[in-house]
């Protein structure tokens, strides 16, 4: 809920979807592999696997197959998406950030506001380098200490206590259904980016982050 009278002190940015167009990369690496595995996947299944971790999203595409896949079939299968989305990620740069991204981290940080990263994907720190964005944070969430995923609040949560912030004078801004039910969940303000039907439950809703000020008027 938005109470205008707060003024926000910490902005905790989701990665894939938010800074850069990863959500894409992801999309395409699962995409290649359910195609060899002759399993039905589109842009409408993917909508689902957005701040999803790897080996769940791998069970919700597996729901199309009818073949049985052991455990060690499945981390066999994730691990090769994951080998396609690292080639995809390798030739990225800092031209690949999304709109409004860099004016928007050098203006919180001029205004002296804590910033942090929480993605739950594994391959987050690379990314961040490859942006050339790996300094500039206050804080970046270390997925492989998260027990609970997105929808759960726990990511969001291990970010305000990185940055020293309260939950509730917290901005979080995210490109995925279960992020934002989490950032909800934290007691945060959550901004929703991109497809509209997938963030409609976030406070506030932005098709991108090119136009600073309703994030900027929350400080
Ligand atoms: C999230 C993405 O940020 O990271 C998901 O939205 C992805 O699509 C998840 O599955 C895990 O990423 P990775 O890089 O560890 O496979
Ligand atoms: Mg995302």
């Amino acid at each position: 809920m938005i109470n205008k009278s707060v003024k926000h002190k910490g902005v905790i940015f989701d990665l894939d979807g938010v800074i850069t167009d990863t959500a894409e990369y992801h999309y395409l690496a699962w995409k290649k592999l359910a195609d060899e595995l002759n399993v039905y996947f589109d842009r409408e299944i993917n909508e689902n696997l957005k701040g999803i971790s790897r080996i769940e999203s791998l069970e919700i595409i597996l729901k199309k197959s009818d073949k049985f896949f052991s455990e060690e079939e499945k981390y066999y299968l994730a691990d090769k998406k994951n080998e396609y989305y690292k080639e995809m990620i390798k030739r990225m740069t800092p031209k690949d950030l999304l709109p409004g991204v860099v004016d928007l981290i050098k203006e919180l940080k001029d205004r002296g506001i804590k910033i942090a990263v929480a993605s739950v994907s594994k391959n987050a720190k690379t990314v961040l380098s490859n942006l050339g964005l790996i300094e500039t944070f206050d804080y970046i969430v270390d997925a492989e200490k998260i027990k609970n995923g997105k929808p759960d609040p726990e990511i969001f949560l291990n970010a305000a206590y990185g940055i020293d912030v309260e939950p509730k004078l917290c901005i979080g801004i995210e490109d995925s259904k279960a992020g934002i039910e989490a950032i909800n969940r934290a007691g945060m303000l959550s901004i929703g980016v991109g497809n509209y039907e997938t963030v409609k439950g976030a406070d506030i809703v932005l098709k991108d982050l090119s136009d600073p000020l309703p994030i900027l008027n929350l400080l």
